[in-house]
């Protein structure tokens, strides 16, 4: 609990299993982590693409997108990204409750952080899948597709990951995806054998 005091959870009327089996749905949130460029939000998207063509709801929350709306108040220092990180963590939730796939795609840096979205997950019972979006440094800078790599190595950005900014690998990923190896449609099969081989995209 926060800073609010006396509220109070209302259960509501409606059981995650009355929602998922009336919807025919079933909510996860599958959450992709790496550097920039790293191919995290083509990767999301395409996927949501598929999930969302065979009629299985899915979302997309990337990290540049909500920066945009929920998060525009929040910059790069490690405060802020903890606190990124947390926000969204509480979105995928929401979603995954609500019977969604979640596709969270935000460099997000932090073992502990993700960690911390990890646990949220498990202690709700809604299954959280940890995807490592693994180009190497030397590839994301070379794809710089929004140039920043280059302002960030000629000092015009402080604090950048991967540059003057930490990122911790997970430790144990549920898929490592590498995507200097592996094309576009192997990484979204990857993600999709990632739901089939947890029972997540049959129907209830
Ligand atoms: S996170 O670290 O807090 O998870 P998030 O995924 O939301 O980051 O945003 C990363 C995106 O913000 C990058 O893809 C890039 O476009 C932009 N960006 C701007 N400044 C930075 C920075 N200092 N470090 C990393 N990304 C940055």
């Amino acid at each position: 609990m926060g800073r609010a005091t006396n509220v109070h959870w209302y259960q509501g009327s409606l059981t995650r299993e009355e929602r998922w089996s009336h919807l025919g749905a079933k909510g996860c949130t599958i959450w992709f982590t790496g550097l920039s460029a790293s191919g995290k939000s083509t990767i999301s998207s395409a996927v949501e693409k598929v999930l969302v063509s065979r009629g299985v709801r899915a979302y997309r929350l990337d990290g540049d997108n909500l920066r945009h709306g929920l998060n525009a108040d929040l910059g790069f220092s490690a405060d802020d990204r903890v606190e990124n990180v947390r926000r969204v963590g509480e979105v995928a939730r929401l979603f995954a409750d609500a019977g969604s796939v979640a596709l969270s795609a935000f460099i997000s840096p932090y073992l502990r952080d993700r960690d911390a979205c990890r646990q949220a997950h498990d202690k709700a019972g809604l299954p959280f899948l940890e995807v490592f979006v693994d180009a190497p440094l030397a590839v994301c800078e070379q794809r710089d597709p929004k140039g920043l790599y280059q302002k960030a190595r000629e000092g015009l950005i402080q604090g950048f990951t991967g540059i003057d900014d930490p990122y911790e690998p997970p430790r144990n990923p549920d898929l490592v995806l590498k995507t200097h190896e592996m094309s576009i449609d192997q990484c979204v099969d990857a993600c999709l054998g990632l739901l089939e081989q947890n029972g997540l995209l049959s129907g209830p």
